[in-house]
């Protein structure tokens, strides 16, 4: 988006306005004054008005890095949530699209945008991408009871959507599954009589978890990104 476009529609200043504001060299991005109304901007660059970060309002998008030990929750009384790792962010309207175990590692999307986490999460619409780690060797017939479907335990007149399961290791596999139920993974493999011992969820919707966050760490969404959590 062009600089003064995006002033105007994150500010209270019409662009006569905000031509001005340019002129005076009140406007900072990344930093630097900037007097060019034209500039392109790039999704992670920050304008600032007399030193005050401006932001459009509108659905914010985020992905997280999730740690271990910390839970897919918006509050907690005994453990952090990940709402608490974006510090810095009105948590207002936050929520996860799509929780993983409090063990489970990896791609977290939060987002205050209810339409966008309901498609993201809408069983069939899209691909999560995990890779596992089992106690046991995989045996030869999981990637074809994992394609068939599992009757899981108490869930036996509902199985699973057909998942794709592809080696890496004795023990180690990549997962895609097209819904996202109550430790899925974990009782899929345990149907077929193995045990997970750690769980990393490397995609959902074909947005791929950023390989610069370290556990803890979060970014926005890019333009792209927030799309390609919209169709199917
Ligand atoms: N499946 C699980 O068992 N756990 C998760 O956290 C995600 C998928």
């Amino acid at each position: 988006m062009r600089l003064d476009k995006f002033i105007a529609h994150a500010s209270p200043h019409s662009r006569s306005e905000v031509r001005q504001l340019l002129r005076t060299g009140r406007i900072r991005v990344d930093g630097e004054p900037v007097r060019d109304a034209g500039l392109a901007l790039h999704d992670q660059s920050i304008v600032t008005l007399d030193g005050q970060v401006l932001t459009l309002q509108g659905p914010r998008f985020f992905m997280l890095n999730k740690p271990t030990d910390v839970i897919c929750a918006t509050t907690d009384s005994h453990h952090r949530t990940v709402i608490d790792l974006l510090r810095g962010q009105d948590p207002k309207g936050l929520h996860v699209a799509g929780r993983l175990d409090a063990d489970t590692t990896g791609l977290v999307l939060i987002t205050d945008d209810g339409q966008w986490s309901h498609r993201v999460k809408a069983p069939g619409r899209h691909e999560k991408r995990y890779r596992v780690r089992t106690a046991r060797p995989i045996t030869p017939d999981t990637s074809a009871r994992f394609a068939e479907g599992l009757e899981l335990r108490g869930e036996e007149d509902h199985p699973t959507l057909p998942a794709r399961l592809e080696l890496i290791g004795p023990c180690e596999a990549l997962v895609w599954l097209q819904e996202g139920r109550y430790h899925q993974v974990r009782r899929m493999f345990a149907a077929v009589g193995n045990h997970v011992e750690a769980l990393h969820r490397e995609a959902v919707a074909g947005i791929e978890l950023d390989p610069t966050l370290s556990p803890g760490e979060w970014r926005i969404l890019t333009q792209a990104e927030v799309a390609a959590g919209m169709p199917g």
